[in-house]
């Protein structure tokens, strides 16, 4: 038997000021379009700013429902949209801040399960990593380098054989 170890880098930035003048602002934004969230049942609102390699921002929230699972994330709005706007342009990075009205978030929310996946089909399609940048309601900015590092033995178009 083998044994790997499977690890990424995570940057951790204390405040936006760290970050460089471009992803400060694609974070503005995604906060901006998190306000605009529909969030009446969790009150846990996302916004997401997708950076587009012809320099477009995309920006989506997360939109529930009353039936709960009928509900969509924050990023897959946002990586939807950039996928039906700007067809086959590739995306550089994505900013997602999330906040809660029931309490301050000081971690930052990383995308769930199936936005790594669904975000992951579009890193492996356009062969480049896609840059995470996420913030909660206060404190700290993580910085992943790509998708695939939040998402180790990823399931894609290559896994189906
Ligand atoms: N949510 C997002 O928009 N993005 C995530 O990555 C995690 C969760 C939304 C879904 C739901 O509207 C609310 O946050 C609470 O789960």
């Amino acid at each position: 038997m083998k044994s790997k170890t499977l690890s990424f880098q995570l940057y951790v930035f204390e405040s936006l000021a760290e970050l460089p003048e471009g992803d400060q602002e694609l974070i503005n934004l995604a906060s901006r379009a998190g306000e605009d969230a529909y969030a009446p049942y969790s009150q846990f609102k996302v916004g997401a700013a997708v950076l587009l390699e012809n320099k477009q921002v995309v920006i989506g929230s997360n939109q529930e429902n009353a039936s709960y699972p009928s509900g969509l994330c924050a990023e897959r709005v946002a990586v939807f949209q950039a996928g039906a706007k700007f067809p086959g342009v590739a995306i550089v990075k994505i900013a997602i801040v999330a906040s809660s009205e029931k309490q301050t978030t000081l971690k930052p929310a990383a995308p769930c399960g199936n936005c790594r996946q669904s975000i992951f089909e579009y890193e492996n399609r356009q062969e480049n990593p896609i840059e995470l940048l996420l913030m909660g309601g206060e404190g700290p900015i993580y910085k992943c380098l790509s998708v695939n590092d939040i998402l180790p033995l990823a399931f894609g178009s290559d896994s189906l054989g």
